[in-house]
């Protein structure tokens, strides 16, 4: 039998290096657009010390969780939840790698290439599977169930019933469908 096609889910975060810069802010998500993700719910925040600890947790007592917590409270961020074929992977590959410093050399098209200050403050975060995408947009998003997406709000996403509003930057059904 063959598989229903299915969209993915996962959790973007527009870091502050990135939302203190407007223009470029905008640039990355004209690039997300074009590269046809959707954006299904989006907010902005800004994290206090605790969350940032809290949210990187898998980073505990590492060299450089100080100036990551420190870094991720430092201003707001956009998080958005993402929809798409492959999602996951694709937001990741149009980030590029984590270390900013190389990844101008290796791969200066992407966004971490084009626009990242440091190994830290490296513009945006991407969730790296399904299961932590789940955890992760819960941690933003507690209000968001899965399930009920998956019923009532796939079928329009995967038929491309949706257009971009861009007061909520969000997609939204388009009218009368
Ligand atoms: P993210 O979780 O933010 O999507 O990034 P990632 O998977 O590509 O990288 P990860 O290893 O999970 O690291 C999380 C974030 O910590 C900061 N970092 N700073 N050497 C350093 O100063 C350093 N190394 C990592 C970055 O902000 C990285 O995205
Ligand atoms: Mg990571």
């Amino acid at each position: 039998m063959s598989q229903l096609r299915q969209l993915q889910l996962t959790l973007a975060i527009l870091k502050p290096d990135l939302v203190a810069q407007p223009r470029v802010l905008k640039n990355v998500w004209t690039r997300m657009l074009e590269n046809g993700l959707y954006f299904v719910l989006s907010k902005q925040v800004h994290l206090s010390a605790v969350q940032a600890e809290q949210f990187y947790a898998e980073h505990r007592g590492k060299f450089f969780q100080d100036r990551l917590v420190y870094f991720m409270s430092s201003g707001p961020v956009w998080c958005h939840i993402l929809c798409g074929d492959d999602v996951i992977g694709r937001w990741r590959r149009m980030l590029g790698p984590t270390k900013v410093l190389k990844t101008v050399f290796n791969e200066p098209e992407s966004i971490r290439g084009s626009y990242g200050l440091t190994d830290t403050r490296n513009c945006a975060h991407g969730s790296d599977a399904d299961a932590t995408a789940r955890k992760e947009v819960g941690f933003f998003f507690p209000e968001f169930d899965f399930e009920e997406w998956y019923r009532r709000q796939h079928p329009l996403f995967i038929n491309d019933l949706v257009e971009f509003d861009p007061e909520k930057m969000q997609h939204i059904a388009i009218p009368n469908t």
